[in-house]
């Protein structure tokens, strides 16, 4: 029983200093809560400042006719760079342009696998060719229309698919 006694005791006694203890360390975080913490609507205007720039968020979308209002560094719109047309090499033009017809034989043009259907025309010379096929011609056959009938070709490109035919057709 003494045993018993002597341990209740010595147990009261820690528990009653880690009560004292955890109460020191409550009242000294509040202390210190009171000093930094305070409420943020009674601090003063340069403090919320601070903290409303702390907090500001890094851009800001502006919805088109919006004004601007934040200052921040104003990009001046560059001028818009002039498209490069890149104009078709002639087997890109002859695939997109002429294969239509000069591929099958459709509208009865001169196929390109026909050499035979060429050999007259070749002997006009390349610059007959070419404005036939820049401008269009109706021969005995059927009608060319100008460029194929694809006027957003330029007269080069066309030019270059009828090299492009008469390389095919030498080959
Ligand atoms: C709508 C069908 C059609 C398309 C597309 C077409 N052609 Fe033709 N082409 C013809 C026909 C039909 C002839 C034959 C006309 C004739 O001799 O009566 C012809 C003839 C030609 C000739 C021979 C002209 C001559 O003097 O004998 C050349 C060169 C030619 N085409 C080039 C082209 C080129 C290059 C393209 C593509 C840019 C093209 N063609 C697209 C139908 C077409």
């Amino acid at each position: 029983m003494k045993r018993d006694q002597k341990f209740f005791d010595m147990y009261t006694l820690v528990i009653g200093l880690l009560a004292i203890f955890a109460v020191g360390i409550l009242v000294f975080a509040m202390n210190v809560a009171s000093l930094t913490q305070g409420e943020y609507t009674t601090q003063t205007d340069e403090y919320r400042a601070e903290v409303e720039e702390r907090l500001r968020p890094f851009g800001k979308v502006y919805l088109p006719g919006e004004e601007l209002t934040a200052d921040g560094p104003q990009v001046p719109p560059i001028e818009a760079a002039e498209p490069v047309a890149a104009s078709l090499s002639g087997p890109q033009v002859y695939n997109e342009g002429c294969n239509i017809c000069h591929g099958a034989g459709i509208a009865d043009a001169p196929m390109l696998s026909d050499a035979a259907a060429w050999e007259d025309r070749l002997s006009q010379g390349v610059d007959v060719l070419k404005d036939h096929a820049v401008n269009g011609f109706t021969g005995a056959v059927g009608y060319m229309p100008p460029k194929g009938g694809n006027a957003s070709l330029t007269d080069a490109e066309v030019e270059s698919a009828v090299d492009f035919i008469v390389e095919e057709l030498r080959k």
